[in-house]
């Protein structure tokens, strides 16, 4: 029997099928989804926070509106995903519970700080950008209910890319001091957004595997590549440079050649000593210890409805 399933699941996957939540599926592939899609959500609800910072400092009532849409997306992405991952018979509560204790990771990129109003502009460009290429395969990942929610998170975080782009474009056109702002937010995120690829290949262990069962489509370093490739002439037309100096066209390769980021940094980070990480794991619970009485409240409607429902039979 366990054969027959395993085959079943086996076939699935060769023939680029979902597998769907009722469906038998290996242990390993189980555990790599929760892990992915948890670490995914809580990237969603933690990266409210470096852009959340300014929503009370934004320059325009119609910077604010923006920026306030964009960060309520963040919330629902975090949303969708959490839903993804009960699918596989884990619950929300034990995944924030797994945050809050810190024995699952969020991006690192969320853990280094926004200084000024000219890193909302650059996250939208960069960070948004670089979760656009990481995200678009994922629509196709092997397991539907990670896949379709995917769909709907790429079409918001191609209007959060453009946002960003379009604020950063305002600046470059306003004075020398906004253009300078544009210029240093760059440096500041642009190495961190390349490390959000993940380690070289040669680093990721998990990589091959998540390929073969239709969760990854590409490596770290193919989509890196691809990034890097999109988003010189982005630059160049924003009138930015890059803080790259080996940052250049290889017409052999038909891509561009870049440095190394720094991945003694990106191992720092990931360990819990990047400039914000304490900062940021401290405001989360903060905020799940001041929603407690929400959920107590949603929990007793909930009772309360199932009670009337069998009165009502
Ligand atoms: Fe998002
Ligand atoms: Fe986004």
């Amino acid at each position: 029997m366990d054969e027959e399933l395993h085959e079943h699941f086996t076939r699935t996957i060769e023939r680029d099928q979902r597998v769907e939540p009722r469906d038998w599926m290996p242990s390993g592939y189980r555990r790599t989804l929760v892990r992915q899609i948890a670490q995914h959500a809580h990237s969603e609800i933690i990266g409210m926070q470096p852009e959340g910072n300014w929503i009370t400092r934004a320059p325009s009532l119609r910077r604010k509106a923006i920026l306030l849409a964009k960060v309520q997306d963040e919330a629902g992405h975090g949303l969708y995903l959490y839903s993804a991952a009960e699918t596989l018979g884990v619950d929300r509560a034990e995944l924030t519970d797994k945050l809050l204790s810190q024995k699952q990771k969020y991006s690192s990129i969320f853990n280094y700080p926004t200084l000024t109003f000219a890193d909302i502009g650059v996250i939208g460009w960069l960070v948004d950008g670089a979760a656009i290429v990481n995200q678009v395969p994922l629509c196709r990942c092997s397991y539907g209910p990670y896949g379709r929610a995917m769909v709907r998170i790429c079409k918001e975080e191609s209007f959060h890319q453009r946002q960003g782009y379009e604020l950063l474009m305002t600046m470059m056109n306003g004075t020398s001091r906004q253009r300078e702002m544009v210029q240093d937010a760059t440096d500041r995120w642009w190495w961190p957004s390349l490390m959000m690829f993940g380690p070289p290949d040669g680093d990721s262990p998990n990589t091959r595997q998540s390929m073969e069962w239709g969760i990854k489509r590409h490596t770290n370093d193919e989509l890196r590549q691809k990034f890097v490739d999109m988003t010189v002439p982005q630059a160049e037309a924003l009138g930015v440079r890059l803080p790259d100096s080996g940052l250049v066209y290889n017409p052999e390769r038909g891509h561009y050649d870049f440095s190394e980021p720094d991945w003694d940094e990106f191992r720092r980070v990931l360990e819990g000593n990047g400039p914000c990480n304490a900062q940021r794991i401290e405001r989360r619970r903060e905020a799940h210890r001041d929603g407690a009485w929400v959920r107590e409240a949603a929990a007793a409607h909930a009772a309360k409805q199932q009670q009337r429902g069998r009165e009502a039979v």
